[in-house]
């Protein structure tokens, strides 16, 4: 087994070759044989099949729903890592614990060319699922690594470059959740109270097949909305409980659509955790913004409701953006619900029959059964050493990027994504804090005139800290504690402080809306390592 220091001597080689031969020569390095077969010194706790295929399944009454799908067995290890979740199109849920080394031999058995991402996990560059890694139909992807994320709830997507959106879509992604000792000793619900809830937006046809992005240019310019809410791959979802607190864990598994959650009766919520796992200490909300990518943690207390009685998680109606000039995209519309909200329209309005923006329910919960708590709600979970922007290497001079479109393209800094270009002002040296800043102030010149879109923000391979968010034209977000996606909604900007440890070489960074990432809204950032190669 490699300690540490070898393993960044190893990786240091490949960063030092970097300069001289340029990218290719990193991708040359340990990359391709990594990926083939499984390393003799790695001994896997946990060592998993995962395949992408092609399915069916019920989803509507009537016809089954042609989907593909991310299927799992356990091959070595604890049989109950690996959760299939009963008639979903959802992969299996990956349970670990913090310091398990985890095999995954992925195979692609669907007729397009992909690979897998681990969304929020901290791994190395060649573990990462960059597209650049992409395998074709019939082969295999061996990713072996030590999961070293503290306990939260992270997931796991294909990732081909321009073939995101209509894989995730299509019904590919999953759920990796991590649990750690201190976790543990907190006394959070578990168990049945524990409850993983997927959010996605699908359209379906007449014949219950899936329709994506079947109608105009302007629905990947906006990204693709569907009708119908799904939650673990549900419609019409309902959440029975017991008259007790759970533990919500809710991902925004959509390609474009932004939740502005919020219970039914107006009660704060309670937000325990976000992308990066717990946070110090409870924070409330009177509604949490959840942007595609993001990760919320509730505690749910369910115990001063009647057995019988009906509750739900709305989604508020909320402005989500325009075209038009200086505000004329937005009208009133009847949102029908909490009095009816003032929402966007414009080209939101156009490329779905259920807006960004517009309001519904989420899923209803229903009180089924009384059950006496004994949990009460903890006062700290955990501590979070703050970064402190006087130790960034960039002080004074921090990184900007700027969130537009150029020439009917979503960019970022006036660039698209290509595979393995990674500009000057794009590469950071490893063990370095930086503070980097993302701004989403001059929309673009669309088709129709100017155009302001929210942008969810995602690094690769790290987990960050918001150092402060301006422009602020929406409440509900929970900006405290770990990120790994930070949602701009148009006019906004933020500042990030991100530290970039442990594994160099090259990753991403871009917008999670699929289709703004399929477009091209998708950069390399390169993690140098200048000490060992110094
Ligand atoms: Cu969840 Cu690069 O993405
Ligand atoms: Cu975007």
């Amino acid at each position: 087994m490699i300690n540490r220091r070898q393993f960044f001597q190893v990786t240091g080689a490949g960063a030092a070759s970097l300069l001289t031969g340029g990218i290719s020569s990193l991708v040359n390095i340990k990359e391709t044989n990594a990926a083939s077969n499984p390393s003799d010194e790695f001994l896997p706790d946990l060592d998993i099949a995962l395949k992408a295929t092609p399915s069916e399944i019920s989803i509507l009454p009537g016809n089954p729903t042609s989907v593909w799908r991310f299927k799992g067995k356990m091959l070595k290890g604890n049989q109950a890592s690996l959760i299939n979740i009963e008639r979903s199109y959802l992969g299996p849920i990956i349970r670990v614990h913090r310091g398990e080394k985890i095999r995954i031999r992925f195979t692609n058995d669907i007729p397009d060319e992909t690979i897998v991402h681990w969304h929020g996990l901290h791994v190395p560059a060649v573990m990462d699922g960059h597209p650049r890694f992409v395998i074709p139909q019939g082969k295999e992807y061996i990713y072996e690594f030590e999961v070293r994320n503290r306990a939260g709830t992270y997931w796991y997507h294909p990732h081909p470059h321009g073939r995101t959106g209509p894989q995730v879509y299509g019904g590919l992604a999953g759920l990796f959740i991590v649990s750690d000792d201190e976790e543990k000793m907190v006394g959070l619900p578990s168990g049945g109270y524990d409850i993983p809830l997927v959010i996605q937006d699908r359209s379906f046809d007449n014949n219950n097949q899936l329709v994506y992005l079947s109608r105009h240019h302007m629905e990947q310019m906006t990204g693709f909305l569907g009708d119908r809410i799904l939650v673990n791959g549900k419609p019409d979802f309902i959440l029975p409980v017991a008259t007790r607190v759970y533990r919500l864990r809710l991902l925004n598994g959509s390609n474009s659509r932004i939740y502005k959650m919020s219970w039914q009766d107006g009660s704060p919520m309670t937000v325990i955790g976000t992308d990066g796992g717990l946070l110090e200490k409870p924070v409330y909300r009177r509604n949490v913004m959840l942007g595609p990518g993001e990760r919320v943690e509730l505690w749910a207390d369910f115990s001063s409701y009647p057995v019988g009685s009906e509750t739900a998680l709305m989604s508020l109606p909320f402005d989500a953006g325009m075209i038009g000039n200086g505000g004329m995209g937005q009208g009133m519309m009847g949102g029908g619900m909490m009095g009816g909200g003032r929402m966007g329209r414009g080209m939101m309005g156009y490329s779905s029959a259920l807006p960004n923006g517009a309001g519904f329910s989420m899923f209803r919960i229903k009180v089924t059964r009384r059950e006496k708590e004994t949990l009460s709600l903890p006062e700290q979970f955990s501590t979070i050493k703050r970064y402190q922007a006087s130790d960034a290497v960039n002080l004074g001079n921090h990184r900007r990027f700027r969130l537009d479109m150029r020439h009917m393209a979503w960019t970022i800094n006036g660039r698209t994504f290509q595979i393995e270009a990674v500009a000057n002002d794009e590469k950071v040296q490893m063990n370095t804090l930086e503070e980097w800043e993302f701004t989403n102030e001059n929309g673009g010149m669309g088709m129709m005139g100017m155009m302001n879109m929210p942008h969810p923000i995602h690094l690769h391979g790290k987990q960050f800290q918001v150092l402060e968010r301006r422009g602020v034209t929406h409440n509900g977000y929970v900006d405290e504690g770990w990120k790994d996606t930070v949602l701009l909604m148009p006019g906004e900007r933020i500042k990030i402080l991100v530290h970039f440890g442990d594994y160099p070489g090259l990753f991403l960074y871009h917008c999670h809306n699929l289709e703004h990432e399929d477009m091209g809204m998708m950069r390399n950032y390169l993690i140098e390592n200048a000490v060992t190669s110094a």
